[in-house]
Formats: structure tokens, sequence, C-alpha cells
């Protein structure tokens, strides 16, 4: 048995960081959307605290997103956060309406009255800097609640109900922007949950076998290997759990990076016992993709055309019902929240959104909770190499997403031939662990050069590297400028095809990684 803090998220684009930051004390913690929340799938032996999200929405709404009232009488503590807080206010009588004077960012919280919430963190009378993003407020509390804490426009930021053991927060302690926001999660989490540590990437490990195991039973399971780090940590990771009812399937798109599918099947070979097919469908996804230009489109014909494969491979083998996925969480959220109806779709990451809606397999993704940074940590646990591990993220959609407008196959070598130049470079600079991910993108708009006495009229090559710690936020690496010149210098000399080269000093937001 595990002391669990259960996390119902009402569609914030930052939940999963409370779960993060739980896990990182060492305690479990599982988010549940808020739709799926009932009284009787709740091990109240096991669940030692429920936080509940903020959200998009306003409690006043017709059909604002809430939890079943038996919710409030578990005994178990709870904590509010944002829209959390004023529905807990709501729920008990309180008022909540929409406030003139909105906080957005940085806000300055003074604290009126000690709490367990506080311990050894805020200081009675004292003002700390906390991140907040709200437009209404609770305008009056509920009996039995008293505010302690406020800010200049919101007099009850902090609240408790000491007696029902409820708290709430009208910031976001779960951001690093908010001081000490980590400490005050720690006094709910250890000091009102009073949840014993016991959590760690080994007995997610654990965990997680066990489940893929119970959840798999007789049947195979058919994993795409795309050359990253996800699918290869996931590919493990089920081989762990069911050894060879796993069946690894590397698809050459004609969108793979310069000899990736020999240096895939190489280093599968060397590193583990897993059988590696590989199959050449380079063809199929480049005819599929002539002439399309619209980012999302690309994304869905390659979802599309990867499925297609997927069920032609397993048509030939016996009884595969899962398909095992490297999704991961940052992929979840940009490809739709689950119930944010006012979060937008940024983009079909194709193991999430670019998928066709009717496939024959049922989904197995196993990293879908997690972040980057915690797989390759879980990779580690596995004990795949570090080269493995370390490798930079790649897309699912390939070199397709970095050819922007027309992809052809010449395009892709000209592509190719940059990326490789690129990389090695960095490698041989020592600076690859340093970034999050390089790359290069090839521009649909050519420029004028002069090589040698002629003219030329090529194509735009840009180079992409960022620093990031889980891909939701990223900054362009800062490289000496004498190196991007070398890198300019011998893509332009290099490669037929690009006679100019920039770099894209753009972060995350407003930018994203990819270009498409
Ligand atoms: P963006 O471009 O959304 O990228 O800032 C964030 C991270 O996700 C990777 N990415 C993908 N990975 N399938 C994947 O497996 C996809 O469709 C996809 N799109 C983006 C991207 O390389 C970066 O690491």
């Amino acid at each position: 048995m595990k002391d669990t803090i259960l996390i119902v998220d009402f569609g914030s684009q930052v939940t999963k960081l409370i779960a993060r930051r739980i896990r990182e004390f060492g305690v479990f913690s599982q988010i549940v959307p808020y739709h799926q929340l009932k009284k009787k799938n709740i091990q109240v032996d096991e669940v030692k605290g429920i936080i509940f999200s903020g959200g998009p929405n306003s409690v006043d709404e017709k059909f604002a997103p809430k939890v079943p009232k038996s919710i409030y009488n578990l005994n178990i503590p709870i904590l509010g956060i944002c829209y959390g807080l004023q529905l807990i206010c709501k729920k008990f009588g309180g008022k909540v309406s929409y406030s003139q004077k909105r906080e957005f960012g940085k806000i300055f919280l003074k604290v009126k009255k000690k709490s367990l919430l506080f311990d050894n963190t805020f200081k009675v009378n004292k003002e700390y800097q906390v991140w907040m993003s709200h437009s209404d407020a609770v305008k009056q509390l509920p009996n039995g609640f008293e505010s302690i804490a406020s800010s200049n426009s919101c007099q009850s930021a902090v609240v408790q109900n000491t007696k029902e053991k409820i708290y709430g927060v009208q910031f976001h302690p779960e951001v690093v922007h908010t001081y000490k926001g980590k400490e005050i999660l720690m006094n709910f989490v250890k000091k009102i949950c009073r949840c014993k540590k016991h959590w760690n990437m080994k007995s997610f490990k654990n965990d997680i076998i066990q489940s893929i195991r119970k959840k798999v039973g007789n049947n195979n399971v058919l994993c795409g290997l795309s050359g990253g780090v996800d699918s290869t940590v996931t590919a493990v990771l089920v081989h762990n759990a069911i050894g060879d009812q796993l069946k690894c399937l590397f698809v050459d798109t004609g969108l793979m990076r310069m000899n990736e599918a020999r240096s895939i099947k190489k280093l599968f070979n060397e590193n583990f016992n897993i059988k590696l097919d590989v199959v050449n469908s380079s063809k199929k996804f480049l005819a599929k993709l002539s002439k399309v230009k619209d980012p999302e489109t690309k994304r869905k014909i390659i979802g599309k055309q990867f499925i297609d494969v997927f069920e032609r491979y397993s048509n030939k083998q016996k009884n595969i019902k899962f398909l095992a996925q490297g999704t991961l969480y940052p992929d979840v959220i940009e490809s739709s929240s689950n119930m944010g109806k006012k979060s937008v779709t940024i983009k079909s990451h194709h193991n999430v959104g670019g998928l066709p809606k009717n496939i024959k397999f049922k989904l197995l993704e196993p990293l879908r909770e997690l972040f980057k940074d915690e797989v390759r940590k879980l990779g580690k646990e596995l004990n795949i190499p570090n080269e493995l591990v370390n490798r930079h993220p790649f897309p699912g959609p390939g070199l397709g997403i970095r050819i922007l407008g027309e992809i052809t196959k010449k395009n892709v070598e000209i592509l190719r031939k940059a990326d490789e130049i690129f990389i090695k470079k960095i490698k041989e600079r020592g600076l690859y662990d340093k970034i999050w991910q390089a790359f290069c993108v090839l521009l649909p708009v050519k420029t004028v050069g002069v090589m040698g006495d002629n003219r030329t009229y090529e194509r735009i090559c840009v180079l992409r590297a960022v620093t990031s710690v889980d891909g939701m936020t990223a900054e362009s690496f800062k490289f000496p400028e004498k190196f991007l010149e070398s890198c300019a210098n011998e893509i332009v000399n290099n490669v037929k095809g690009i006679n100019r080269v920039c770099y894209d000093l753009t972060s995350k937001p407003p930018g994203t990684i990819e270009y498409e």
C-alpha cells in the first residue's frame, strides 16, 4: 500500500507540475480528470490527500466542472488551487465572482495568520512573491473558513478550514515563479496529509511493469520505434514486462535522419535482446505527402500512414492487440487538454492527436504521465546506455515537419545532409549533451547568392538548437558566433541546394521547438 495524493484535473495547463512536484518529495501522485472522479474509485486507505487543480472555467458557469459531493465527506484533506479554491468556496456557500482587478503573473501575498500550510515557510505579516493567473476571486468566504493571506486585489488569497482539513490557495504553488511554492505543497503533503516518502523511479518502474502485464495479458504488443528516447524507453519497459510478446518495428518513412535505420538497428542489436524488424515505407509516405503544404494535414497524413504500416505488419503476426507508443505528458497537453474546452490544439503530435480515429489497436502508453527528464531517469533505471538515453528528441513525423512547404525526396536529401553536418559539429565541440535538441529546418524560400563566379538561387536553411527541461518551454542555445559561422560555411559549401544559413533565436513560447 502506498500513500497517494490524488490530483483532480480541471483543465489547467500546469496540472502535471503538481504531480511532478509531489513525486519529487517521494510521494506517489495520480491525476484524475474531474469527470472521471467517483467516490467508489478512491482507495481511501491509500489516498491521503486530494488536490483540486486550476482550470479555465468560472465556477458560476452553467456547466462548470465539479466533483461529486461525496468527495468532500471522505475525511481526507483537500487543497484547492486557483479554480479549485473557488470551487470549494462556492460548494460551502461562499461567493465567487469576476474581479475588476485581474491578477496575472508575479503578485505579492501578505500573510495574516499562521497555518500548517505555511509552516517554516511564510511568516505572519510578511510579504512573499507568488504567481497568479485569475480573473475570478472569492468575494465572500463560507462559514467555517478563514482567510489567512491576501493580495492587493484578492482578500481571500489563501483560506483554511482546519476542522474539515480543507485549504485553498489562489496562487499556483506548483510553478517555479512562486517563492517557496514547493515548500507550501510539501507542507500540505507531509504535514497536513502526513504522507510518507516511498515513491521513486524504481518503484514507478516496478508498478508500471506490473500494470502493463495486467493490461496486456496473453496478447501481443507492437511498438513503433522512431530512434528517439521515448520509443526506446517504451520498448525496453514493455519488453521487461512481457518479453517476446513485444514486437518492435522501425518504419523508415523516408523522413528519417541520415543513416537512422542502420544506426538504430545496430544500437538495438548491441544493447538489447529485443528483435527489431525494419520496414521501408518511404515511397508510400512521400507519395501521400506529395504537394501537401499545410502542417496539420502533413501530420495527419503521416499519422495515418504509420497506422497503415502497423496494421499491415500486425496482420502477418499473431494476436497483436496493442500498439505501444512513447507518448509523453507534454504531447498530451499540446495535442489538446482532455478537459480544457478553452485550451487550443497547438499541434497534433502524431502519437496523440495525429492518429486516425478508428484504429484496430488498443493504445499502450506507459510514459503518458511523464516529462522527458523523468523518461530519461526511467531509461537509466532500465539500464539503457547513455548513448540512447541522452539522444536528442526526434519527432514521430520526422523531417516532414522540418521541411516547410512541399516535401520532396530531393528536399529531404538536402535537409538530411545539412542536419548531419550541424549535429556532427555540435558533437565535435562537446556541446551535444548541453543542448535539449538541435536540428536544421529547410525554408520554402530561395535567395540569391554567389559561389565562385556564379550566381546561385537556392534555399535557406535555419539552424535551431534549444535548451529546455521538459520541452514545454525552451530557449535558444547561445553558441559562440564563430561556431555558427563555421556551421554556415560548411553547410553552404557541402550541401547543394542551400546557399544561406540563419540561426533561430526564438524561445518557446512564443515559438515552438519544431516549425510545424
Ligand atoms: P514543439 O514543437 O511542440 O515540440 O515545441 C516539443 C517537443 O515535442 C517534439 N515533438 C514531437 N514528438 N511526435 C513526437 O513524438 C510529434 O508529432 C511531435 N511534435 C513535436 C519536439 O521534437 C520537441 O522535442
